[in-house]
């Protein structure tokens, strides 16, 4: 089964063609963050307007690259089985151009349409086991339920329990900003671009490298010893603040300090993220652990799950998809659709930028 899968719900516009939601025939992102990185955050209208101007060459090229021998748009679409869409959570103008866009060809290609919970979809990119291209290093092992799943992106944070295939419990959750959030507000009071967590987990890198010798009072880690699995991340943004005010003034906000207060916040979203979804291995006793979102790119996120899982003999199997397949794209959306083979009548899909990970698109 061929499914298009068509995702707009921030700043990106991408389609992907997947092969029974294991194998990508294409995968196409059109992103309009170099836009958003000289103002430091999303401006919504105008991504959704780069949106408008990208879909339909973002579709055409997706559609020409999964079926190269296929001579015509005709011929391509013919091929394909159905479509699926994000229908949310996201930004209302960016996600009306992907479900709009998506129930006209619906209509006129007479293809079934399957609308996607975008969070709950990031959890797919985990089931990709086949990509045309070695970029994509895809670890040959499928994940078990019941598994548990963090999903950490740019807007939302949160831990379920997936007993099957749409059946998903939600055990927790950030109580204010969402991790990849906290990476890009801290990201910019230190005057780096959007958005955050790249840069940041670079300069903390940059500063294992240097081997740094300067010392820093230690971030907060809040609701570390509470006994729930929630998190928050706004207080870290006040503390940072504080911290680059005090060396602003004394004038010693250099380069070596950026750095080390990059590896700081790092090692504080990093550290209570790992803490509480290993806790929640531990009393759920999941067959796999799923990282997916944004910030499952993070490459000391990604190696302390591995570590602190081995180191505890967990008997767990751990998923991160390739970094490539972290932040949004359309490969995930499509899996999920073959996974959740829900269609429904496109005259009823309806955008939902305060859809839950919980609830069912539609
Ligand atoms: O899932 P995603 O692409 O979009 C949303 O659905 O929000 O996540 C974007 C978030 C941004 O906050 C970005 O800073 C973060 O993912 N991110 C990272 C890394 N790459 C992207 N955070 C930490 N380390 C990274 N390497
Ligand atoms: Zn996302």
């Amino acid at each position: 089964m061929k499914i298009l899968g068509i995702e707009t719900s921030c700043d990106e516009t991408a389609a992907s063609v997947v092969e029974d939601g294991r194998k990508i025939l294409s995968n196409v992102v059109a992103t309009s963050s170099k836009m958003h990185a000289m103002t430091g955050g999303i401006i919504p209208e105008q991504a959704a307007r780069q949106q408008l101007k990208s879909m339909v060459h973002v579709i055409k090229q997706a559609l020409s690259e999964a079926f190269p021998k296929l001579p015509n748009l005709k011929s391509q679409i013919s091929n394909l089985d159905a479509i699926s869409v994000t229908a949310g959570p996201g930004l209302i103008g960016s996600l009306l151009v992907g479900v709009e866009t998506s129930k006209t060809l619906s209509h006129i290609w007479q293809k079934p349409i399957i609308p996607i919970n975008h969070l709950a979809g990031h959890i797919y990119a985990n089931f990709i086991r086949k990509a045309p291209n070695s970029k994509f290093q895809i670890p040959n092992k499928d994940p078990s339920f019941p598994l548990l799943a963090l999903v950490v992106s740019g807007g939302h944070t949160d831990l379920v329990l997936m007993k099957d295939h749409g059946k998903l419990k939600w055990l927790g959750g950030t109580r204010d900003d969402a991790a990849g959030e906290a990476f890009d507000k801290t990201a910019r009071l230190l005057g780096l671009p959007y958005p955050g967590g790249p840069v940041i987990s670079a300069q903390a890198e940059k500063l294992q490298n240097q081997k740094s010798r300067i010392k820093m009072s230690k971030f907060p880690r809040p609701m570390l010893d509470e006994e729930n699995f929630d998190w928050s991340f706004s207080g870290l943004k006040t503390a940072v603040l504080r911290e680059v005010d005090k060396l602003k003034n004394k004038e010693e906000l250099d380069d070596e300090k950026v750095s080390r207060l990059a590896a700081e916040i790092q090692e504080a979203i990093v550290e209570v993220l790992v803490e509480k979804s290993i806790r929640a291995i531990k009393k759920y006793k999941p067959k796999s652990f799923l990282l997916s979102g944004g910030v499952a790119a993070n490459k000391r996120l990604r190696e302390m799950f591995r570590s602190r899982i081995k180191d505890e003999k967990l008997q767990v199997s751990f998923h991160v998809p390739p970094v490539a397949l972290c932040t949004d794209n359309a490969t995930y959306i499509a899996a999920a659709a073959y996974y959740n083979n829900s269609p429904v009548e496109w005259k009823d899909i309806k955008a939902n930028p305060g859809l839950s990970i919980v609830e069912k698109a539609q």
